[in-house]
């Protein structure tokens, strides 16, 4: 839903900039890159369209030379890669340790080269809001894993499966982070949590020792986290146990009106509304990322946005980033473009990526 906006440049150059006093370390800065997730939007709703797709046409995962623009120019050392459940894991056999070889053998060339070529690290993003079974109008669409009373959504033991066999064909690497969803909603965050342990206990289970990070309900929103009483991320998601202690939380926090980055003024600061959950990390010694933030190209964004990376470099809870998004084949003619290197704006102009 987010419209591609912000910048690799500014963030790198904000990344280096050492601020006097501050103390604390952001080990891993880069990049989201979307497009594993593209294709499977359809205008009518139908389900099972751009299932499986065609790779390279209505999806792929990185463009190797726009890595290498990232990676060596502007030294960033962290990309989230993006990629469908559905195309992983086919409807004909359903959620679970069964994958697509071949869509499969595409997304492990792209982490490969981000890891062992670039020596980069990348986040693996199933990019499903935890739902499975129908995303063509994601992401709203599809049945949430675990609903009981949901005849055809996947269970808790299927997202499981899923994690067990994925981080056990990762293991060997630790460059890679296992980000175990893309923005849960409107579901019970008990079912949240739910879901996660079984994935993190899949993951141990299966003896892959990698960093994991864990996603909250309502889209993740760094703002939100301790609203909704109850149902609050911050009376749950500390409740999530690792035999390692190797899990940090995933956040997103877009900087306009409403937090969805579809907006382009930039009014949302984040100091300010990060507030609430950064206090709810630090009492649970907890470290996060920030896997999706966002603004536009107005003079307003470029300030806030230096000023939220300069907020998580300042407090010790926040350890990586990844700016929303770049973009190396399908793009949806966001209309700033994209922070691909080499993209252009919906207008032919010039992309995010030269002009922030
Ligand atoms: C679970 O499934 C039932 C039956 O389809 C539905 O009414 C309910 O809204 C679903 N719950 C969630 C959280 O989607
Ligand atoms: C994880 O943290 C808990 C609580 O602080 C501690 O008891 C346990 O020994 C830790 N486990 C590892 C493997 O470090
Ligand atoms: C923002 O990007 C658009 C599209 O390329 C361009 O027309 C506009 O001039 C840019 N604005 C700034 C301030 O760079």
């Amino acid at each position: 839903m987010k419209i591609s906006l912000s910048t690799a440049a500014t963030a790198a150059a904000y990344a280096a900039l050492a601020l006097p006093g501050a103390s604390a370390t952001i080990y891993y800065a880069g990049v989201a890159e979307s497009s594993g997730e593209f294709g499977a939007w359809s205008a009518t709703a139908q389900v099972g369209t751009g299932l499986p797709g065609q790779f390279g046409v209505d999806y792929a995962f990185i463009s190797n030379s726009g890595i290498d623009v990232m990676a060596d120019q502007h030294k960033i050392n962290l990309f989230r890669v993006a990629f469908l459940l559905e195309r992983m894991c086919p409807l004909a056999t359903g959620l679970g340790s069964k994958f697509d070889e071949s869509h499969f053998g595409h997304f492990k060339d792209a982490i490969d080269y981000i890891t062992k070529t670039k020596g980069a690290y990348a986040i693996l993003d199933p990019h499903n809001y935890m739902r499975y079974n129908n995303p063509s109008s994601q992401p709203f669409s599809g049945s949430v894993i675990g609903n009981s009373s949901d005849p055809t959504a996947a269970t808790t033991a299927q997202f499981g499966a899923f994690w067990g066999e994925l981080a056990s064909r990762f293991a060997s690497d630790e460059k890679v982070i296992f980000g175990l969803m893309n923005e849960p909603h409107d579901m019970p965050s008990s079912l949240l949590l739910a879901n996660l342990q079984a994935a993190v206990d899949a993951i141990r289970k299966a003896g892959a020792k990698n960093l994991i990070i864990a996603p909250g309900n309502s889209w993740t929103g760094g703002h939100a986290w301790t609203q909704g009483g109850a149902e609050a991320n911050s009376a749950w998601l500390h409740k999530l146990v690792d035999p390692l202690n190797n899990t940090a939380i995933d956040i997103h926090e877009y900087l306009d009106q409403d937090f969805s980055g579809g907006h382009i003024p930039c009014t949302q600061p984040a100091a300010t509304n990060l507030a609430g959950v950064t206090a709810w990390l630090k009492q649970h010694s907890l470290k996060a990322f920030i896997t999706e933030f966002g603004g536009s190209n107005t003079t307003a964004c470029v300030g806030m946005l230096g000023d939220m990376l300069d907020y998580m470099a300042q407090n010790e809870e926040y350890i990586g980033w990844t700016a929303w998004a770049a973009d190396p084949c399908c793009t949806d003619s966001a209309q700033y473009g994209s922070l691909e290197p080499g993209s252009t704006a919906a207008n032919g102009g010039p992309s995010l990526y030269d002009t922030i």
